[in-house]
């Protein structure tokens, strides 16, 4: 399903004194099927964004269009109902909000209050658990006795066995441990390249939106600063300076390479594939861009 934003405007506490604009005039389309980060500094805005797209925060001025249906600030609950099922939301710290008596229960909980009967609600949530990787001898436990890698893999899971279109992700790998953290951003990937599904992510982790997102959405203080395909976006250098955008440590290390050896005039590289090229034309060049070894 494609998202749409127009002109989206919210406030908090509208219309008393403390109102307190969190977003401001975001304009931007996602299409169907795409994997988008959505990056900017803390406080930018990006968790109350992503609250509008399940209907959870309604624009106060300007519309959010999900699929055919248009969210508005005179949309109602009711009109609600049918995009929740469309769309599934992994909460920051999502294992805080584990709550069934055993991890099965809590998984089923979704498919269950969909519509699904008790038993294969059951069969979806094992499946939808063993996708995961996780570790299936722990399903009876309660959530509370797990580590937390496997905690935040039960409450993703709880999420994708309601089987939505679109998944909203809050910094997903946040505290997770990196071998935890890559497997489950390989299977975003993957989720998104095999069930077609639409993927918002905000992140602080640069390198994995390199890798893995289709596009970038830059956000600061409430607007969106920039959209763009992560090799453009990681190519803005005034706005690293600015303190706007942070990169990819392999960007990172070409910037600073390109600074001590006066090297400056490729585009940066934003995957250690990249990253060797790049180190090869330097070295092979002198700072004029005059090649000093012969091609082969
Ligand atoms: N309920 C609230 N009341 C007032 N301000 C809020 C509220 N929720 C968030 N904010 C403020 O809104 C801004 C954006 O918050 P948020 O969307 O959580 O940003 P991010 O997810 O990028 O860190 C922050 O400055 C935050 O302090
Ligand atoms: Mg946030």
């Amino acid at each position: 399903m494609a998202i749409v934003f127009k002109e989206v405007n919210y406030s908090y506490q509208s219309k008393t004194p403390n109102a307190f604009q969190l977003l401001k005039n975001v304009s931007f389309r996602l299409a169907d099927g795409s994997f988008t980060a959505l990056i900017g500094q803390t406080g930018s805005g990006k968790t109350t964004l992503l609250k509008h797209i399940n209907g959870l925060l309604k624009p106060s001025r300007g519309q959010v269009i999900v699929g055919d249906q248009i969210i508005s600030s005179k949309t109602s609950e009711k009109d609600l109902a049918d995009l929740r099922k469309n769309v599934g939301f992994l909460f920051q710290f999502p294992e805080t909000q584990l709550f069934a008596p055993t991890v099965l229960q809590d998984v089923a909980f979704g498919p269950e209050n969909f519509g699904q009967t008790k038993p294969s609600a059951e069969q979806i949530a094992k499946k939808t658990l063993e996708m995961l990787g996780f570790d299936m001898t722990l399903l009876n436990q309660s959530p509370i006795n797990l580590s937390g890698g496997q905690q935040r893999l039960a409450a993703l899971a709880g999420v994708l066995a309601t089987e939505p279109q679109i998944l909203l992700l809050d910094e997903p790998t946040a505290g997770l441990d990196p071998s935890t953290a890559k497997r489950v951003m390989i299977l975003f990937k993957k989720l998104q390249q095999e069930k077609h599904l639409t993927i918002l992510m905000a992140t602080h982790d640069m390198d994995a939106a390199a890798e893995f997102a289709d596009q970038i959405l830059l956000m600061q203080q409430g607007k969106l600063v920039k959209q763009a395909a992560p090799k453009d976006m990681f190519q803005e250098k005034e706005l690293v300076f600015q303190k706007i955008l942070a990169l990819p440590k392999v960007t990172t290390f070409a910037i600073r390479f390109a600074a001590k050896t006066g090297y400056t005039n490729q585009k940066l590289p934003i995957s250690e594939k990249e990253l060797i090229s790049f180190l090869q034309r330097a070295l092979s060049q002198d700072p004029s861009g005059k090649e000093t070894t012969p091609h082969a």
